[in-house]
């Protein structure tokens, strides 16, 4: 009877998310890598001494949060390891570097500092729940001087600020050179977590321009059309002479709105952005 209940607290299910469903095995010591190309969410029962190995693509870093519950909790049952060799060091939340400038509305996270991870279960949990397994971008404390990293918009992505006054073009640059991209704001949720970390008491540059066809305002980064868009009133007030192509937010004029400027003129700070 005993053992009949082993074999089925064995089994483990997994779900994933714009993934294959990666089954895993119910051997005896769990040993089940998985690749993670996007998100997996790891479904409990788990056993004792499972162990379970992660790895994502190779310049990127791995993320690992607990759906609807507490990491802290969680980490009373299992233990994750940064690497895939047996002895990898442990991630602990208490250690973990605090990067985040803003971050209240995020779960409590854990980072890998490389590709590959191990999940070793030291007892079965008492309670179920899951575990997120997310492809996520380093991101650093700062760019250098006058900057500052965090993730302040989710677990995965990372924004710098960087405070000194550059043109757009510059700025466009300078995000380049520290292989990142100038920000695109996608949606008011992105937009609303950006300028609550770094304020809009002065302007930032973002990389919205109608430089490529007048009045046909593109994210350079992204090359789309906004979808959102946040404009202050009566702005942008195209012509054809008008040479107020780019696109800053925050300042004086504008406050939490978008103004049109000029590109090569106006020295402003910037966000630079890093997606998965
Ligand atoms: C808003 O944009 C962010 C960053 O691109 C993205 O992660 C998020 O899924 C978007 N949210 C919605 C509701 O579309």
């Amino acid at each position: 009877m005993a053992k009949l209940v082993g074999v089925v607290l064995a089994t483990l299910f997994v779900s994933s998310f714009g993934n294959a469903v990666v089954p895993l095995g119910a051997n005896k010591d769990c040993g089940v890598y998985n690749f993670v190309d996007n998100e997996i969410v790891i479904d409990g029962p788990f056993n004792e001494n499972c162990i379970l190995q992660f790895e994502t693509q190779e310049n990127r870093i791995l993320a690992f949060t607990v759906v609807d519950g507490d990491m802290k909790e969680a980490l009373r049952f299992f233990s994750i390891h940064d690497g895939l060799e047996s002895d990898s060091p442990i991630l602990l939340l208490e250690n973990q570097k605090i990067l985040e400038a803003s971050r209240k509305d995020l779960p409590a996270a854990l980072y890998t500092t490389q590709s590959g991870a191990e999940i070793r279960f030291l007892k079965a949990p008492t309670s179920n729940f899951q575990l997120k397994i997310q492809k996520a971008v380093i991101c650093p404390f700062n760019l250098g001087v006058d900057s500052q990293c965090g993730r302040v918009v989710d677990e995965v992505s990372c924004y710098c600020a960087t405070f000194t006054n550059r043109n757009q073009a510059d700025q466009t640059m300078y995000c380049v050179d520290n292989k990142m991209k100038l920000i695109s704001l996608e949606n008011a949720t992105e937009e609303e977590r950006v300028q609550a970390a770094w304020g809009t008491l002065s302007p930032f540059w973002t990389s919205l321009t109608d430089t490529r066809r007048e009045g046909t305002w593109l994210w350079e980064s992204s090359m789309t059309v906004p979808e959102y868009t946040n404009w202050y009133p009566g702005r942008p007030n195209s012509v054809a002479s008008n040479t107020d192509d780019c696109m800053a937010y925050g300042g004086a004029t504008y406050l939490t709105f978008w103004g049109d400027v000029n590109c090569a003129t106006t020295m402003a700070h910037a966000v630079c952005e890093a997606q998965p």
